[in-house]
């Protein structure tokens, strides 16, 4: 009896295994790496650069953060250190020209004002990004609500 019950559960596992191997072959899983097997040396991509800096990028949808208008190459950000405030604080942004920082970016994540930036913000490059005149990896169809 305890032989019949252990290879019916053998069955049932081996069904399920075998039915997820078929759903993943049907969906065929597309990659970055594309046909290149996992064990194969793929062409590195080309190397593209980054845009040059220029005086704020414009904004496709409301809430979006702004676009990193300049190159952040060698900019740290961990416990120590953040580059990004030696500009973008407040206390330093009238001498160094750059956007202060919001004031949504003192908020924490219950709502409360803080005096420094709050945690939630502290790694910038999160939400804020450089460009790369690169073509997009996949088609993207979003068209905002309400355009800028
Ligand atoms: C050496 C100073 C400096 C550092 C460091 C710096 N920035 Fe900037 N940043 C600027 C200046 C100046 C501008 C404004 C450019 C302009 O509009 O002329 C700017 C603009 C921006 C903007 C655009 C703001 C807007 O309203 O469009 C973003 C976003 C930004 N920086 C993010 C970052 C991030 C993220 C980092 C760190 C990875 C960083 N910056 C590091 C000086 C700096
Ligand atoms: C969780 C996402 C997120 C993180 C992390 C974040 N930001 Fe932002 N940031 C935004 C969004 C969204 C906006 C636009 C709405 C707003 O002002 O809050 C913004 C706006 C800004 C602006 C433009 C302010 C203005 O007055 O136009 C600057 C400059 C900026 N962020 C810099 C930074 C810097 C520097 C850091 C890191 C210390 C940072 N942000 C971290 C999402 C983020």
């Amino acid at each position: 009896m305890k032989k019949r019950l252990q290879l019916f559960l053998w069955a049932v596992v081996l069904l399920i295994g075998g039915w997820s191997g078929l759903a993943m072959a049907v969906e065929e899983v597309r990659t970055l790496r594309g046909a290149v097997p996992l064990d194969g040396a793929d062409q590195a991509p080309e190397a593209s650069k980054w845009m040059p800096d220029s005086h704020g990028l414009p904004r496709n949808y409301l809430q979006q953060p702004p676009l990193v208008p300049h190159q952040i190459d060698g900019y740290k950000i961990d416990l120590r250190q953040n580059k990004c405030l030696t500009c973008h604080s407040w206390a330093k942004a009238k001498e160094t020209r750059a956007t202060k920082i919001s004031l949504t970016h003192f908020r924490n994540r219950f709502g409360a004002e803080l005096s420094d930036v709050s945690p939630q913000r502290y790694f910038c490059t999160q939400c804020h990004v450089p460009q790369k005149d690169a073509k997009p990896l996949v088609d993207n169809t979003f068209k905002p609500v309400d355009s800028l």
